[in-house]
């Protein structure tokens, strides 16, 4: 069941080019436009506010869907994990949208905050992986992600499947809102569609730099992970599979964060993992690798084929070129690797870490 993969969590890994795919499919078909259905438009043109409420891996999608919704569809978007957001009273009503992301449709503190929200008059979207999950009851609609089962606790298809998700959502209220011209949508439209050849053209690539990046410091006790803008959630991802398949102790900053305090973790031991796609920010991050550098610590960089790093980073995971919004779909594959990896190295169980359950229905 396996596929002749070694584990699950490297099957799914391979698999997500397939959850991409099957996610966007029927949803992609226009050149300049997605259709979702399951979705009322006068209630997404006439939102005035999103709320972004999620757990774990699916928070970290949802951070991703906090930047395209307020780049492309220009409304403002909150968001708080749901353990956070369900206990401070918070300020929600009609006019507001709460989406609540969750791989399993059954997490309780996901499901707590959206009822809470429904209760004061929000209209409540579900994006989750399982069909009939409460998550789908408790919500007044539900967009579904078409990852197909995921056995490995540590999220990795679903991830991509949800962050497509939220394109997908992005880029129809641009539509409806008009806040995106039909050749921007297009553009965006054609770069997603090509994403799933993007991730397989990778995955059959193999692993070489990441296989020795791995080797190499697999016994540390340490990682600083770095990024900026839609780079910072990917770090924080690609941090907290480490953490979780690894039992390394990890930190993930907003790379401008770095000289307020976490620098001073730096020494000539540390792995730091910086995502510096292609991006508006990229000239930051590459400053921000520099700081890196001088402490004597290694930098290990994620980014886009062809961009020239400059001979800052100590490795440097490539992966193809793409609009730059969309890079997390890409970005995060070779730190989902990075951290099986070391996992494994460490001869440990991946698809079952200790002390973490698939689905938590407990506070
Ligand atoms: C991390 C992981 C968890 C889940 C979190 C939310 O790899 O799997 O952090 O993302 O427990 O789960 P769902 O999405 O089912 O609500």
């Amino acid at each position: 069941e396996k596929g002749g993969f070694e584990t699950f969590m490297l099957k799914e890994i391979h698999e997500q080019a397939d959850a991409v795919a099957d996610t966007i499919a029927d949803r992609t078909v226009r050149p300049d436009g997605v259709d979702l259905p399951e979705l009322d438009d006068e209630l997404l043109r006439g939102a005035t506010r999103l709320i972004i409420v999620a757990c774990g891996t699916s928070y970290h999608a949802g951070l991703i869907g906090r930047y395209a919704l307020e780049e492309w569809a220009r409304i403002p978007v909150e968001m708080d994990v749901a353990s956070e957001y369900r206990y401070r009273n918070p300020v929600v009503g009609p006019g507001d949208i709460v989406i609540g992301i969750t791989q399993s449709g059954e997490t309780l503190d996901t499901l707590a905050a959206m009822r809470l929200a429904r209760e004061r008059g929000a209209t409540v979207i579900a994006v989750t992986n399982i069909m009939g999950s409460q998550a789908t009851r408790d919500a007044h609609s539900t967009v579904y992600t078409r990852a197909g089962l995921e056995i490995g606790v540590a999220a990795t298809k679903t991830f991509v499947a949800q962050v497509a998700v939220m394109y997908l959502l992005a880029l129809r209220m641009a539509e409806l809102r008009g806040t995106l011209t039909p050749e921007r949508r297009t553009e965006l439209v054609t770069r997603l569609k090509r994403i799933p050849h993007d991730i397989g053209v990778m995955l059959d690539k193999g692993s070489e730099t990441i296989d020795r990046v791995a080797e190499r410091h697999f016994e540390k006790e340490f990682f600083l992970y770095l990024g900026r803008h839609v780079g910072l959630p990917v770090s924080l991802e690609g941090a907290l599979k480490l953490k979780e398949i690894s039992y390394i102790a990890t930190d993930a900053y907003a790379a401008g964060e770095m000289k307020h305090g976490p620098i001073a973790l730096l020494d000539q031991d540390t792995p730091v993992v910086v995502v510096a796609t292609d991006s508006p920010v990229l000239e930051k991050v590459i400053s921000n690798i520099q700081e890196v550098k001088v402490r004597g610590a290694h930098v290990i960089a994620v980014a886009t084929e062809g961009t020239d790093l400059g001979d800052n980073a100590e490795d440097t995971l490539r992966v193809p070129p793409t609009d730059w919004m969309l890079q997390p779909l890409l970005a995060v594959i070779p730190l989902q690797l990075l951290a099986y990896r070391i996992a494994r190295l460490r001869g440990l169980n991946v698809d079952q870490p200790r002390n973490l359950a698939k689905t938590v229905t407990v506070e």
